[in-house]
């Protein structure tokens, strides 16, 4: 079913049996949403970006990478799970799409970068739904200081300045120590030091989701931050291959916590293989979708890929405005049930990429409702429900039989399943 070659961006590359990148998924590889004036993902970014006025501020890289970037030289282990074919997008066993920013970090250390933001589409194989997509969006921060008096100086100077500037706003904490037993100081660096690179990191972030989600979004009328709420923030103990000690930050808005970034003390094996000597610093990276999502009330994820003007002509570069949703089509339930060869396997990846694939945005979400083994030929029967609804205009019931067939067909094909 494969052809020998694929196409990406004009270039052509040699497929092998761990290929699984789909023509849906390489359509988006030119989109570059971030780029887009107008676009809520480049406002938001470029909302982040004013925060880090001083800062290099790169967005074109290419999103073809080798597993060793993404993974080997950020010191992730040979067995961790994001390596799998089921979690990420193989063009061969040598090139992948990034999953994540931080893929960049050793090559833009190496370029000799000391304070750096970095946007760039990054893609995960997932199941479907309102909040999750194949392809979205990271903006990876970092900052290195001299490690050494004058460098931890620097540090201290800047934490006194950001604490002074964050006592007079509207915002309540909740923090975790810059280092713990299970969060510890790396091999290496001063405790002293990484302690104030730690608060660094925590001061200039906090400041950042102040910028974010108390100025920016000040004058909408229902948001629930502004000038007599607080922005409530709250730290959290995390891990990461790449960084040590490791943090998580939420943001309380809304009335739920929402997951916004992870970062740390960058390891010292990401400088060393970087070619940077007597360093010290932080890195943080963040989805912008989820955080569109709730700025903006964007109730579906798929509305930033929307070509539709009454999407498009809604936003305005540098403004946070609510959307009004234009109409909710109806949706058009569809099962399918299989047995599943007896000695194949078929992640549910696989099957959500088929009907991404071959549905691409008209599919919403994809649940699996059944699943059992049978108890005498022992084999394995799943039911999964594909919920199709177009977000601009009403789907014909023939329009979608058609390709719920031809979901049909390509699991015959490509599984071998053997469909109820
Ligand atoms: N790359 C991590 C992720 O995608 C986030 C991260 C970036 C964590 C930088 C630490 C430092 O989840």
């Amino acid at each position: 079913l494969l052809s020998k070659t694929i196409e990406i961006m004009g270039e052509k590359y040699p497929t092998d049996n761990i290929t699984n990148i789909t023509p849906s998924i390489i359509s988006k590889v030119p989109l570059r949403l971030h780029a887009r004036p107008n676009h809520p993902l480049s406002t938001l970014r470029s909302l982040i970006e004013s925060t880090y006025p001083d800062f290099a501020h790169l967005s074109s890289l290419s999103p073809i990478v080798t597993p060793f970037k993404n993974f080997d030289e950020l010191s992730f282990p040979a067995d961790h799970p994001g390596r799998a074919v089921t979690d990420s997008y193989y063009i061969n066993k040598d090139l992948m799409l990034r999953t994540h920013t931080s893929t960049h970090e050793v090559d833009t250390f190496r370029d000799g970068k000391t304070k750096w933001l970095l946007t760039a589409d990054v893609y995960r194989r997932d199941e479907i739904d309102a909040s999750h997509y194949p392809v979205f969006h990271q903006v990876e921060g970092a900052k290195i200081f001299d490690a050494n008096a004058d460098g931890l100086k620097e540090v201290e100077e800047d934490n006194a300045r950001l604490e002074a500037l964050l006592a007079k706003e509207n915002i309540v904490i909740e923090d975790v120590p810059n280092v713990s037993d299970t969060n510890p100081v790396q091999e290496g660096h001063d405790p002293k030091f990484s302690g104030a690179v730690a608060r660094n990191l925590k001061l200039s972030l906090n400041t950042m989701l102040l910028k974010i989600f108390g100025q920016a979004t000040r004058g909408i009328v229902d948001n629930k931050v502004g000038k007599e709420e607080p922005l409530r923030v709250r730290w959290i103990e995390s891990y990461f291959p790449f960084t040590s000690p490791s943090f998580e930050v939420e943001v309380f808005y809304q009335g739920e916590w929402l997951e916004i970034l992870g970062c740390g003390v960058v390891k010292r094996a990401t400088l060393d293989t970087a070619g940077v000597q007597g360093k010290i610093g932080w890195a943080f990276g963040l989805g912008l979708e989820r955080i569109a999502m709730v700025l903006y009330s964007i109730p579906d994820i798929r509305l930033f890929w929307s070509m539709d003007e009454r999407f498009l002509s809604q936003f305005e570069q540098g403004r946070i405005t609510t959307f009004k949703p234009y109409s909710k089509y109806p949706s058009c339930f569809k099962d399918v049930s299989f047995w599943l060869p007896q000695y194949a396997s078929l992640h549910d990846n696989d099957f959500c990429d088929v009907v991404r694939d071959i549905a691409g945005d008209l599919v919403e979400d994809v649940k699996k409702i059944d699943q059992f083994v049978h108890p005498k030929t022992n084999r394995t029967s799943n039911c999964f429900r594909i919920n199709y609804r177009s977000m601009d205009r009403s789907l014909s019931n023939e329009e979608v039989n058609d390709i719920q067939d031809q979901v049909v067909l390509r699991l015959k094909d490509q599984f071998q399943v053997e469909v109820r």
